[in-house]
């Protein structure tokens, strides 16, 4: 499909932040982004515009019965000065895994790949070379259609906007994060929504993750609806390392997201670089082997997280489980650092991680 350009002229545009500013995450917007919209069965109107409110209306199946998906990918700017995006091939067949959950059209992948790709090539120097920051792309779909009848749209609207992002954390990866594991809520349960990353899974987590901060966690550990396996957190898969620095993933589910940056250590393990698997994590076990220090380190994996290392976990009851000694263990930072490097082009990337944004102008 042809892509319009609407462009801004140069002297309308808002200039990316300098090198000092602190980014925070997901805060700052580019000057453009992409939108699409689909129709009769079709995607059209492909077009790079200013960036700018929607004009929908009241009575869109959206606002009412949340019919959203989202998508969350990275692009790091590297040393010869091109812009690599990470892996955005995968979140881009997981937006389709996300939309026939949630009964939307797919995005033909390619084209998802070509509207960010052009969208970057646009915002060039947004993309920031600060250490542990990226330009954050986010490509979403909302149903448009104006009906009150609880069925899916006829009608949607694909969009990506970019974000220069810093940490997630806004410490980063130099101190560990606490987590609340919370038997009250659940993210997810069989049958449901949990694999796909649409909006109401994240509304329906705000409450929990409120009462987290209460207790001063970071976020909350979800557990399986019956309290005895750990699933995952709320906007990170987790994991635990085993004495022997072996990274243990809980199993991908219909309760879990299939994280990218999940897949991508498993990767790494496949081929030998580091010790991985995936396995149900029963919950009492785990809390014993944190005690009996069998359990090393702890954290959580995600495109914003990346590896967040978990310091603590705290119970609904006040008990409190101290991994290691609190702190980054020195598993999590090897990874977080060889992740890195990776991303950022200081080491080789396996075949086909990243994608290099053509100058199409
Ligand atoms: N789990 C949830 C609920 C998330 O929101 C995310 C973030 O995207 C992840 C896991 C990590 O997935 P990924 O590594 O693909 O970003
Ligand atoms: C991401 O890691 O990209 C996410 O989408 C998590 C988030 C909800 C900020």
């Amino acid at each position: 499909m042809q892509i319009a350009y609407d462009l801004l002229p140069r002297n309308k545009r808002q200039s990316p932040p300098g090198r000092d500013v602190n980014l925070g995450f997901g805060l700052l917007r580019t000057n453009h982004m992409f939108q699409m919209e689909y129709a009769d069965g079709v995607w059209r109107n492909a077009c790079i515009l200013p960036y700018q409110p929607f004009s929908i209306m009241p009575g869109a199946v959206c606002l009412h019965y949340g019919q959203t998906i989202f998508e969350g990918i990275k692009a790091f700017r590297h040393e010869d000065g091109e812009i690599r995006i990470f892996r955005g091939d995968i979140n881009a067949d997981r937006l389709n895994h996300s939309a026939r959950i949630m009964c939307m059209p797919p995005v033909p992948p390619d084209l998802q790949m070509e509207a960010i790709m052009r969208l970057i090539d646009v915002e060039r120097d947004w993309c920031p070379v600060i250490p542990e920051s990226s330009l954050y792309i986010r490509p979403f779909m909302f149903a448009t259609m104006d009906a009150l009848g609880v069925r899916p749209s006829t009608t949607y609207v694909f969009c990506v906007i970019l974000s220069p992002s810093g940490p997630y954390y806004a410490r980063g990866i130099s101190e560990a994060i606490t987590l609340l594991i919370n038997k009250s809520f659940h993210r997810a349960a069989p049958g449901g929504t949990g694999s796909a990353k649409c909006g109401g899974n994240y509304g329906a987590s705000l409450r929990a993750a409120e009462e987290a901060h209460s207790r001063g966690a970071s976020q909350v550990l979800y557990l399986n609806t019956d309290n005895t396996r750990i699933e995952e957190a709320g906007s990170m898969n987790h994991y635990h390392v085993l004495a022997d620095g072996t990274f243990v993933i809980p199993t991908f589910s219909d309760t879990v997201l299939r994280s990218i940056t999940s897949l991508s250590v498993l990767e790494l393990a496949e081929a030998g670089e580091i010790k991985a698997r995936q396995e149900d994590i029963p919950l009492e076990p785990f809390l014993k082997g944190i005690s009996s220090g069998d359990i090393i380190e702890a954290g959580g994996f995600g495109t914003a997280a990346v590896v967040s290392p978990v310091g603590r976990y705290c119970l609904e009851d006040g008990t409190v489980y101290t991994v290691g000694d609190g702190g980054v263990g020195r598993h999590s930072l090897a990874l977080y650092t060889r992740y890195s490097a990776i991303q950022t082009g200081k080491a080789p990337a396996p075949e086909g991680w990243l994608r290099t944004v053509p100058r199409y102008s």
